[in-house]
């Protein structure tokens, strides 16, 4: 399970260590329903400037050891991230809680999702149905519908590793509930979350770092 604090150092900014606004604005403002209503253009530069910025950045070592990973493990990536930096490292199995920032979706259709690469949306592109163009982004106030699958993938777990996320955000932050007791955790994070759970490894620092050394943790220990 990864989340904002991955991409960090392949130069995008997490949301709660940026001091409450999320490169400027209240996340309320742009990354919720109730903003979205309030003002869609606001919204669409925003995520326009977002999917910019995301076209532009690198995975770093610590997208890439996940991705190396499935040369000895059957590896799934569930990611609140909304940047493709997962697949760009070569993970095949990635999902994204949170939703994909280079994808389109219909405003009355939640099936109606289309790939946009590095395209902008504005106002007045429409779906088939005529309907307005947002993106595919699970924003604050919305269901999030790949939870069960990753709540399925989460207790089927041998192994379930953590990469930064301050876990604070639900439903996302309860797939760790999801996990047997029994079944060893990996938590990587130079902050590391609160979180009740037994039987977890904590690695103090930095993804690029500390998602090899949980590996190799894994390979003296658990193998
Ligand atoms: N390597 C690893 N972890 C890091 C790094 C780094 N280089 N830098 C920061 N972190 C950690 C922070 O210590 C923090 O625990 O990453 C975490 C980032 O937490 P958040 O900013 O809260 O991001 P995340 O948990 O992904 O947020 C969840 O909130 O705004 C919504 O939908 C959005 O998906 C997002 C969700």
């Amino acid at each position: 399970m990864t989340g904002a604090g991955i991409s960090a150092e392949s130069g995008l900014k997490t949301f709660r260590d940026a001091g409450g606004l999320w490169e400027g604005h209240d996340v309320m403002e742009v990354a919720s329903v109730e903003g979205w209503r309030r003002n869609p253009a606001l919204v669409l530069d925003f995520y326009n400037q977002r999917r910019k910025q995301a076209m532009s950045a690198q995975p770093n070592a610590g997208h890439l050891a996940l991705a190396q990973l499935e040369k000895e493990f059957d590896v799934t990536v569930v990611t609140q991230n909304i940047d493709t930096l997962h697949e760009q490292a070569g993970s095949t199995r990635v999902i994204h809680l949170h939703g994909n920032l280079f994808q389109s979706k219909s405003s009355v259709d939640d099936n109606l999702i289309y790939d946009i690469g590095e395209k902008e949306i504005n106002v007045g592109d429409k779906c088939e149905k005529g309907s307005q163009l947002r993106p595919n982004i699970v924003w604050f106030g919305e269901m999030v519908p790949m939870m069960e699958v990753a709540a399925g993938i989460a207790a089927e777990s041998d192994i379930f590793m953590v990469v930064g996320t301050s876990l604070a955000v639900y439903p996302a932050a309860s797939l760790i509930d999801f996990v047997n007791p029994e079944t060893p955790k990996y938590i990587i994070d130079p902050k590391i979350p609160e979180f009740y759970g037994t039987n977890f490894y904590s690695f103090e620092e930095v993804a690029s770092t500390g998602v090899k050394k949980a590996i190799q943790h894994l390979r003296d220990n658990l193998i």
